[in-house]
């Protein structure tokens, strides 16, 4: 059978089977094993946050993820020293830099990169030295997508986070527009682009009205769906919606 490639790359976020994991300090449930599961579904990739507080995916894991997956393993992680020397030695294919708050209960807002100082060229300038993609989380604002090309990362990721969670039809459509302004922004100026946060199945089609998204990566949504469908069920469901979202727009 001939394999097409798919024009959206899903990328899997296995963190909450680390903390479903870390809940009781057992092994099970493996997120190296659910991470082989949803690849065999049909995930393009794996997308792993490394905390500094490690309430998740823990060090091992990003070395098992590395040693064990043969397709994009996408790592997520603070612009800091500690999580720079990790990555510049575990070499994953790509490198999501995002901001983080020991208190947040998620990644709450984008990485402020317009203003940023001299640190988060330097992270950057060190993870394209040692072969890495890097790919910046970042508001859909045209301020932080201009200062992300002109700081020569290949991708951005756009927080769908806002979008996510609009409560009314107003909000939703406003938020959409500024995804759709701001994914035709990024890859005017030559950045690939992808998106994640609080994605679902009920909110992914529509998003895919923004047509220069080539990569979506989503977490909490396919693990939770997960209890019910099967992980393997999650994934196709997810894609699904996605496939659905493309073939209306
Ligand atoms: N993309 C980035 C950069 C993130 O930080 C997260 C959350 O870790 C996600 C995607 C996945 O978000 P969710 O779990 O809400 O799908």
């Amino acid at each position: 059978m001939i394999s097409h490639p798919r024009p959206i790359r899903l990328h899997v976020n296995i963190d909450h089977v680390a903390t479903v994991r870390n809940a009781r300090g057992t092994f099970y449930p493996d997120p190296i094993e659910a991470a082989a599961a949803c690849i065999a579904a049909g995930a393009d990739g794996i997308t792993a946050h490394l905390r500094e507080d490690r309430r998740h995916i823990r060090d091992a894991d990003v070395e098992r993820i590395r040693t064990s997956l043969r397709t994009t393993f996408n790592f997520e992680m603070a612009a800091t020293n500690e999580m720079v020397a990790i990555a510049t030695r575990v070499k994953p294919d790509v490198v999501t830099l995002v901001p983080e708050r020991r208190e947040e209960r998620t990644t709450e807002g984008g990485l402020e990169v317009a203003g940023a100082g001299p640190d988060l060229a330097r992270h950057v300038a060190a993870l394209r030295d040692a072969g890495v993609k890097v790919s910046l989380f970042i508001a859909a604002d045209p301020r932080q997508i201009e200062a992300s090309a002109a700081l020569g990362v290949q991708q951005i990721e756009l927080h769908t986070g806002e979008y996510a969670h609009a409560s009314t039809p107003a909000d939703l459509a406003r938020e959409l527009a500024r995804l759709v302004d701001g994914a035709a922004l990024a890859s005017k100026v030559g950045l690939e682009v992808a998106a994640g946060h609080g994605l679902t199945r009920a909110n992914v089609g529509a998003l895919m009205t923004a047509r220069e998204i080539v990569e979506l990566n989503i977490g909490h949504a396919i693990i939770a769906d997960a209890i019910f469908l099967s992980i393997a069920g999650a994934v196709r469901e997810m894609r699904s919606a996605i496939d659905a979202g493309v073939a209306a727009r």
